[in-house]
């Protein structure tokens, strides 16, 4: 009777376990495509314009880009030639979310205003 139950509880243990790792790393990475749009807003459009539509001060146009969100990861991670590092200014999961927004721009992404 009782391996039965260990057995029982060690399954329950098991589940548990998983359950809280997965839910762990989903709140880890999701940052909202709504919460990174605000991110882009202040860090980013000032160089690559709303929406990383057109190109501001210098910034290209970042909708529509062929280069894959690892590619644009570590853009924004060390910097790339004028693109300064955001290495000490934001979070990796807040850089790998505005990777996966940029990724998630239509090309033809109409400006904010
Ligand atoms: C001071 C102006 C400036 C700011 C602020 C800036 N960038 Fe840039 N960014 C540039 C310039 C200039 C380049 C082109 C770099 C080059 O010549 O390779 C660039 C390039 C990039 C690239 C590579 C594009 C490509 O196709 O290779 C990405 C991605 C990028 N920026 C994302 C961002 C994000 C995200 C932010 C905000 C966290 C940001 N940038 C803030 C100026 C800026």
């Amino acid at each position: 009777m009782s391996q039965r139950f260990q057995m029982a509880a060690t399954a329950f243990a098991l589940l548990a376990a998983l359950g809280w790792t997965s839910a762990a790393a989903q709140e880890a990475q999701e940052i909202s495509l709504e919460d990174s749009r605000k991110i882009f807003a202040s860090n980013c459009s000032w160089c690559h314009g709303s929406f990383g539509k057109k190109a501001g001060k210098g910034g290209p146009k970042l909708a529509g880009t062929p280069r894959d969100e690892e590619a644009l990861f570590q853009t924004i991670l060390k910097g790339q030639n004028a693109m300064p590092s955001f290495k000490n200014t934001l979070s990796e999961e807040k850089i790998r979310a505005l990777a996966r927004y940029i990724k998630s721009l239509p090309a033809d992404e109409p400006p904010a205003q």
